[in-house]
């Protein structure tokens, strides 16, 4: 079986909104496993680098702000596939475009707000799990249920 990983963090809002368990819930339930898990208040420096890609585009300054506004619930996320189909789960950047059904077509109105990030390819995953966790706050273990989701 090839697995890979992905960074799905829970941003400001989502917590605060009392998100997170639900968002846990839905890659758990779909038989992903959950490989690390964090709080944290991210700094500026620390989100500059997550999305340098986005520093040339108008919303990125008020994007900073609002990711630095309060704890970020930062996870990996293990299993077959799991880049594209966590972005699945999560729906389109901007929730209005979002299937029902999805994290933000479900709980998010406004592209500035919402609830939730993951990564958009295996090779930038690699480098926000980096950037986000030391190497020995991501744990490797077996879930006996696997044998029966795969
Ligand atoms: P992006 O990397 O394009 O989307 P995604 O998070 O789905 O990978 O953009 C990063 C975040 O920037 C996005 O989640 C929300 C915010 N954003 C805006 O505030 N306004 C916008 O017009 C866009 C495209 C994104």
């Amino acid at each position: 079986m090839t697995s890979e990983q992905t960074f799905i963090a829970v941003k400001p809002d989502g917590v605060q909104r009392g998100l997170v368990g639900e968002i846990i819930s839905r890659f758990e339930k779909r038989g992903f496993k959950l490989a690390a898990i964090k709080l944290i208040t991210p700094s500026k420096e620390h989100l500059e680098k997550h999305y340098e890609d986005l520093s040339d585009k108008p919303f990125f300054k008020g994007l900073i702000t609002y990711m630095g506004s309060g704890p970020v619930c930062a996870m990996v996320w293990e299993g077959r596939e799991v880049v594209k189909t966590g972005r699945m789960i999560l729906g389109a950047t901007n929730p209005l475009a979002s299937q029902p059904g999805t994290i933000r077509g479900d709980y998010a109105i406004d592209v500035g707000r919402n609830v939730c990030h993951g990564s958009d390819a295996v090779e930038s995953a690699k480098k926000e799990i980096d950037l986000w966790f030391k190497k020995e706050e991501v744990q490797s273990y077996t879930q006996a249920q696997h044998g029966w989701i795969y």
